[in-house]
């Protein structure tokens, strides 16, 4: 099986037995969206209204906005896969509790598992929190990190604000467009070494 067809096939798979809670009240899953054969998959947080109605990650607001930033860097959203932490979306919007994270995490894992990305890119404190534990965003954002998992090998991690976080604070959005616009140096030299 080639790699578009092995995830599609781990997607349905665990969207039949992932045990998240906030599947109940959810719509539907938002596994993920764009190439198996991605050099970098973006990580946010949690599935929003329209994503939730779409089964699309990033359909809103912030995705609008991080596909600005991807057309900055010469990307579009079919080059790179876009994911959540979270597969279902939280009522309200409100943080997914560290239960509903941990349940939809060897979803997560899989999909890292059997694309593997030259580079993650963890939006906001949420994907941060899971791979680079004790990390504050606030002084992570714009760094890269090294990191090995047992399930998922040695990975490098790029840590950016969120955009929907960014999106209406100017500090932030210059910070984080500014943040983005490293990721195109960094790949080249993952490919070198
Ligand atoms: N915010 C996220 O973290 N993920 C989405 O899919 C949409 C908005």
């Amino acid at each position: 099986m080639n790699k578009e067809k092995t995830l599609a096939a781990a997607n349905a798979e665990w969207e039949q037995k992932c045990s998240c809670a906030l599947r109940i009240q959810a719509t539907r899953a938002v596994p993920g969206e764009g190439s198996a054969d991605a050099d970098i998959v973006f990580i946010g947080e949690a599935p929003g209204k329209n994503e939730d109605l779409q089964g699309k990650p990033f359909v809103g607001a912030a995705g609008k906005f991080l596909a600005e930033m991807l057309a900055a860097i010469d990307l579009k959203r079919e080059d790179i896969y876009i994911t959540n932490v979270v597969k279902y979306r939280p009522p309200e919007n409100r943080d997914p509790s560290p239960e509903e994270i941990d349940a939809c995490m060897p979803w997560l894992h899989t999909q890292i598992r059997i694309i593997r990305p030259k580079i993650i890119v963890t939006l906001g404190r949420h994907a941060l929190g899971h791979f680079i534990p004790g990390k504050k965003i606030s002084e992570a954002h714009g760094q890269a990190f090294r990191r090995t998992f047992d399930d998922i090998g040695e990975q490098i991690f790029f840590a950016l604000y969120h955009p929907a976080a960014a999106l209406y604070n100017g500090g932030m959005r210059a910070t984080l467009i500014n943040d983005f616009k490293k990721i195109p140096a960094l790949l080249e030299k993952i490919k070198k070494d």
